[in-house]
């Protein structure tokens, strides 16, 4: 064998292990990055945290909830922003009032995004995904809607929706240098981080929501949410309540996303709303007999995911 032949035997070799040491060393730092993060839920004692304890409770009011939210400056002022804007159309001169007018499911939607603002919000976006927090609420006020026309929902659906691509927020701010690889690979997401890094935007989000003792059924469909139906076990349809379930449409609301044009660049699924329409997840959901009218859902859920993004980021 000549050295040639040699050189070309040994440098896949090199190379493979070169990567696995490379892999193991982004492994360490993720664990480490993931230990230095603050639990997603905001400290018991702040008035975020009563929020959430609130929300978790059946004997819950609006009355509790007014008490709690008048405590906060910054949250009474978006509480009244929103209510009173162009698309939620309300006339409130008092929080009492604004809270009512809202309801209780879009007052816990507004208390999750802020507490999920505040938390990640230093953390600088790249270019190509500035549309990031628009989409992600966007894309976890859709997840409600759609999983409320099929069972009752409790906030964790819409926290899904929120939390389910942070993953790529933190690969931003810890590893920029891969995520431009990430970004010119041809591979499509989340393949391109596999190979990468060895692990995925949509594993490390998991990983935000076990740490934050989420329910499973969150961090299972988080984890899979590019490939939801994978979960599926002995093709028997799912009940409402299940990972697979909230995965599926987690998957077509993220694809929403795309159409609407909010994509993050390197994991668009280039679907329109049509293609959307015609995927397997979300004919995979034509089986539970509802109908879902996404044009007007598009239509009505926008503005209003526009208008709770101007009030956390004010207007940035
Ligand atoms: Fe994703
Ligand atoms: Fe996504």
């Amino acid at each position: 064998m000549g050295d040639t032949d040699q050189n070309t035997a040994v440098a896949p070799a090199a190379g493979a292990a070169a990567a696995a040491t490379g892999h193991a060393a982004f492994r360490m730092r993720l664990v480490e990055i993931l230990k230095s993060q603050e639990d997603i839920l905001p400290p018991a004692q702040s008035s975020l945290g009563r929020l959430y304890q609130l929300f978790q409770s059946p004997e819950s009011s609006v009355e509790d909830c007014v008490e709690i939210i008048k405590l906060d400056p910054a949250m009474t002022a978006r509480i009244f922003r929103l209510a009173n804007s162009v698309a939620y159309r309300g006339k409130a001169t008092t929080i009492s009032e604004a809270v009512l007018h809202l309801g209780f499911a879009q007052v816990r939607q507004i208390a999750f995004s802020a507490g999920f603002f505040k938390k990640f919000s230093e953390l600088k976006l790249p270019p190509g995904m500035e549309q990031f927090w628009l989409r992600n609420i966007f894309v976890a006020r859709l997840t409600e809607r759609i999983c409320a026309q099929f069972q009752l929902f409790g906030g964790m659906e819409y926290l899904a929706g929120l939390l389910h691509d942070t993953g790529w927020l933190l690969l931003a701010a810890h590893f920029p240098a891969e995520l431009e690889l990430i970004a010119a690979s041809d591979k499509p997401s989340p393949a391109s981080e596999k190979e990468i890094l060895s692990f995925s935007h949509a594993e490390i989000a998991a990983a935000i929501c076990a740490t934050s003792l989420l329910p499973p059924r969150v961090t299972n469909a988080v984890v899979n949410h590019h490939a939801p139906l994978a979960l599926l076990v002995g093709g028997i349809p799912p009940s409402h309540n299940s990972d697979v379930f909230l995965g599926v449409v987690l998957n077509v609301c993220d694809k929403i996303g795309d159409a609407c044009k909010l994509e993050i660049p390197w994991q668009k699924s280039g679907l329109d709303l049509e293609g959307v329409k015609e995927s397997a997840e979300a004919k995979w959901l034509t089986q539970f007999g509802k109908v879902i009218k996404y044009e007007a859902m598009i239509e009505d859920e926008l503005p209003k995911a526009q208008e709770i993004c101007r009030a956390l980021t004010g207007g940035k």
